[in-house]
């Protein structure tokens, strides 16, 4: 029975990973901003299959907490086997391209929060050589647009970092696994617009967790946005920086 801490997971994707995790028996801690919301995904994962099921408060952002969240959940658990990363804001672009502080904020709940909280678990699992780390990121994150690069750059920033981290674990048992997603249709994604190209978040759920079993290191989700982002990596930047999207 694997014994898993989930942050942001009141995430729509988080949700539909947690029950892959409680199918399979999973004892899961639920760790997200809004605690009574977590507290009725706890719930609903318990009459789903999960082993055990504890929930609990966390903020990204409240770097003094982090510690003992970590050893609270493996408390609560009876140990620890594995994180999943599943906190981010999109943002309003519109926003994050005038004004420094809303940039800042973006920058810190998806990249600067995101490095601080990776770092404690890769301690805690680092020591007991072994359990795994899941990272959702984003394809957003490949390439710098126009249209959203400073949640992309945050993103690009995470990407870097667990793959830096996974090179520093590489000895270690810690199996790390970078999450690249493309458009799921969660509360993030909600108004702007449809695309063909989204999935639900249950499709996306079942595509990271199945990458998870088979231990994959980085993955894209769902699998066309490995091609389709070759693709985006290729345009010459000097037509690239026009694209408007
Ligand atoms: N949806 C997509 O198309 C898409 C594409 C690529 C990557 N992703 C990534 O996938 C992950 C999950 O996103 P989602 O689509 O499931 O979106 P979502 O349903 O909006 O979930 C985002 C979660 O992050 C939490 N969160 C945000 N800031 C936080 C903070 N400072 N402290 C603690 N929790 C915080 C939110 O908590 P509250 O509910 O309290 O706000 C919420 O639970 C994110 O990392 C996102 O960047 C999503």
């Amino acid at each position: 029975m694997k014994r898993v801490l989930f942050l942001g997971a009141t995430s729509s994707i988080a949700r539909a990973l947690a029950l892959c995790f409680a199918r399979d028996g999973a004892a899961l801690y639920l760790a997200a901003r809004d605690a009574d919301e977590a507290a009725r995904v706890a719930a609903d994962l318990n009459i789903r299959g999960a082993g055990l099921v504890r929930s609990g408060s966390f903020e990204a952002t409240g770097y003094a907490r982090h510690t003992e969240l970590i050893s609270h959940a493996a408390r609560e658990l009876g140990g620890l086997d594995g994180v999943a990363l599943c906190f981010g804001t999109l943002g309003e672009h519109f926003n994050a391209a005038r004004d420094a502080a809303y940039a800042r904020d973006l920058v810190t709940e998806n990249f600067t929060a995101a490095a601080s909280i990776l770092t404690e678990v890769a301690n805690y699992l680092g020591i007991q050589r072994s359990g795994f780390i899941i990272v959702l990121g984003s394809v957003a994150g490949e390439r710098g647009r126009a249209g959203n690069y400073v949640y992309g750059s945050a993103k690009g920033g995470l990407a870097l970092f667990t793959q830096g981290l996974r090179a520093h674990m590489a000895r270690s048992g810690v199996h790390i696994m970078t999450v690249k997603l493309g458009l799921v249709d969660t509360p993030m994604t909600y108004g702007r617009g449809r695309s063909l190209l989204a999935v639900s978040p249950t499709t996306a759920a079942r595509g990271i967790y199945s990458a998870w079993r088979r231990r994959a290191e980085v993955v894209y989700v769902p699998w066309f946005w490995r091609p389709v982002m070759a693709v985006v990596r290729a345009i010459p930047e000097r037509i690239f920086k026009y694209a408007r999207f």
